[in-house]
């Protein structure tokens, strides 16, 4: 893990690779959590099977890290069906996915992982495919081009993607199934923390799993990650049993605090409240005072900060609620505006 890789980015790096592979469920059983997405997911693949046809399409929608490749290997393997991956970046022409349309098996499961992605010309190409199995290859250029229309074999399209709102319309309308990926709770975290501790190896207590599922972000790959750096630091430090009290040191030294927060979250959380009063102050004035890019604070800090009530973005800057206070130990101060309004008041500027 390089130095800007987080270790409680839900992005995959390198080494989480092959760690990632061999901690997958394989069976729609197995997935832990989702429960909606799952039963939902469920009744689609059987009823198919039931009647003999391929499913609909299937859309994944979620931040990094929370399963949608381990759903679409479950949905493969649930029908008893091949799958293909390809990728949204590796579709750079309308050719490129007409090549690999053309060479589907009748029922196989194509996955298309960024599938906001891929290249324009390719997406009309797609619309025609999903609906009716057919492409239009086009043969010649300018006026004297016709389209070829080629039958391919029916399919099931399972797409994943981290910006659903990057989705154009007519592609997002295309799916006859959109699962909505959420963040885990604790508990289902723990239940994942003590699978993969299982299949690694690794012996730890419940309460030091259920100590890592709390630092994990709701993200299955955090808590697997979290659970190797907590297993190292066992190993090296103790006889390798993971207890509350060297998983806390563990988490500790790695500076992941007790919800997950970590060194860049937390510098500018305190920037925030130290320095700007808690806000509001616009981001780059923010980002200066960490010594950090406006982006690398919007993308990387700001997004958990928010989802954890912390930080607010408002029209006249960012703005700390009372929680950060609380979070950082320190007191709020009382400004009552001239209505009698506190400093956590949203109100938009009007002018
Ligand atoms: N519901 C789950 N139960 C158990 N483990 C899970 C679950 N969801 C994800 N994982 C674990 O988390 C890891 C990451 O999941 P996965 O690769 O499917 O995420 P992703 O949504 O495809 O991420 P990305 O957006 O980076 O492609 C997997 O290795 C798997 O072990
Ligand atoms: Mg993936």
């Amino acid at each position: 893990m390089s130095e800007e890789e987080r270790l409680v980015s839900g992005e995959q790096y390198i080494d989480d690779q092959a760690i990632d592979a061999a901690l997958r469920p394989k069976k729609l059983d197995d997935f832990i959590g989702q429960e909606r997405v799952r039963e939902q997911l469920s009744l689609v693949l059987h009823s198919a099977l039931r009647r003999g046809r391929t499913p609909d399409h299937v859309l994944l929608s979620g931040g990094p890290g929370l399963g949608k490749t381990t759903l679409a290997m479950i949905i493969a393997a649930e029908l008893g069906r091949p799958l293909r991956i390809t990728s949204g970046p590796a579709i750079e022409r309308a050719g490129d996915l007409a090549a690999v349309l053309s060479t589907l098996s009748e029922g196989e499961v194509l996955f298309l992982d960024e599938i906001h992605r891929m290249a324009r010309p390719a997406e009309e190409m797609l619309y025609l495919a999903m609906e009716d199995f057919r492409v239009d290859v086009v043969v010649g250029k300018g006026p004297g081009a016709t389209a070829i229309p080629l039958d391919i074999a029916p399919f099931t399209l399972v797409g994943a993607t981290t910006r659903a709102g990057m989705l154009p319309g007519p592609l997002r309308d295309r799916f006859g199934f959109v699962a909505h990926m959420d963040f885990y709770d604790p508990a289902e975290l723990e239940i994942i923390v003590r699978r993969s501790a299982g299949l690694l190896g690794v012996r730890i207590d419940d309460r030091a799993a259920a100590e890592v599922a709390f630092r994990s972000r709701g993200t299955p790959r955090i808590a697997n990650r979290l659970l190797r750096r907590v297993r190292d630091f066992a190993e090296v430090r103790a006889d390798g049993y993971v207890t509350l009290d060297l998983a806390r040191s563990a988490l500790d030294l790695y500076e992941v605090d007790e919800s997950g927060l970590d060194r860049l979250d937390l510098a500018v959380l305190r920037a925030l409240l130290t320095k700007f009063g808690g806000g509001p102050v616009g981001l780059s004035t923010l980002a200066v005072s960490v010594g950090e890019e406006p982006e690398t604070v919007e993308v990387v800090a700001e997004p958990f900060l928010v989802r954890q009530g912390l930080l607010a973005r408002t029209p006249r800057g960012r703005i700390a609620t009372p929680a950060a206070w609380t979070h950082l130990g320190l007191a709020p101060p009382q400004v009552p505006g001239p209505a009698g309004g506190t400093l956590f008041d949203v109100t938009p500027d009007t002018d």
